[in-house]
């Protein structure tokens, strides 16, 4: 399976003037643990990592120590996630026919997520990880005035990884460009151009570092893990 790891964001939540995917959690960065699971899963074949030029040092270095034994290609990320993953997609070896997308902020995948996903979307045009939502949520507008609370039983929480029929993928990419259309995931391109996207259960641990809260968090999971 072919992984693509968007990795071009900046460090702006997380308060920090470079790419939070450089910060360190137990040792080692943020990255570096997300490479360490994609080389740990059996499936993936081929990774590509999606990131700002001016960041390829620093990720040449860590992918010289961590010395992955699968082809691993640098890919120019672009100003929005959904840019990056254009991109990626375009520097796609040809032979792709499915793809996995994960975040490279989600360091705390597990191999066997990425594995499970990988041997679904054989199965299927799409597909996201996800947790079922644990608090209620609230449509919200403008002016702070809850508008509705959609019935919790239908909420997930959207993870990566996410996978795609690699043909379709880019058709829904270039459908968004004309379009318009501004989206955080890929599976939300899916679902606009009508095309089914299954659940498959993620992992409550598999959060996506996004503050200084969230380094935390990780240290301690990955702690409890003896990792
Ligand atoms: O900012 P956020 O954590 O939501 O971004 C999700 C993922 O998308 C991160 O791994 C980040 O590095 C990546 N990203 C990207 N290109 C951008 C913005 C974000 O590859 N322009």
């Amino acid at each position: 399976m072919y992984l693509l790891i968007p990795a071009a964001g900046s460090g702006k939540r997380m308060g920090s003037n470079r790419n939070k995917l450089l910060l360190e959690v137990r040792s080692q960065t943020i990255i570096a643990w997300t490479l360490k699971a994609a080389a740990a899963a059996s499936t993936i074949q081929w990774i590509g990592i999606i990131s700002q030029p001016t960041d390829w040092p620093d990720f040449k270095a860590i992918l010289a120590d961590l010395q992955l034994t699968k082809p691993v290609e640098l890919i120019i990320g672009g100003s929005t996630r959904q840019e990056s993953v254009y991109n990626g997609l375009q520097a796609l070896p040809t032979a792709a026919e499915q793809v996995l997308i994960h975040d490279g902020a989600r360091c705390l995948v597990t191999p066997n997520l990425l594995n499970s996903c990988a041997q679904a979307i054989r199965q299927c045009p799409g597909l996201i990880a996800a947790v079922p939502v644990k608090d209620t949520i609230k449509v919200v507008d403008e002016n702070g005035i809850i508008q509705s609370t959609p019935d919790r039983q239908q909420l997930w929480a959207a993870q990566t990884p996410q996978g795609f029929n690699v043909k379709l993928l880019k058709q829904c990419h270039a459908e968004g460009v004309s379009q318009g259309w501004e989206v955080t995931d890929d599976a939300a391109l899916f679902e606009r151009c009508g095309i089914e996207v299954r659940i498959v259960e993620g992992e409550e641990t598999n959060l996506k570092v996004t503050t200084p809260q969230d380094l935390a968090i990780a240290e301690f999971i990955l702690t409890n893990r003896g990792s």
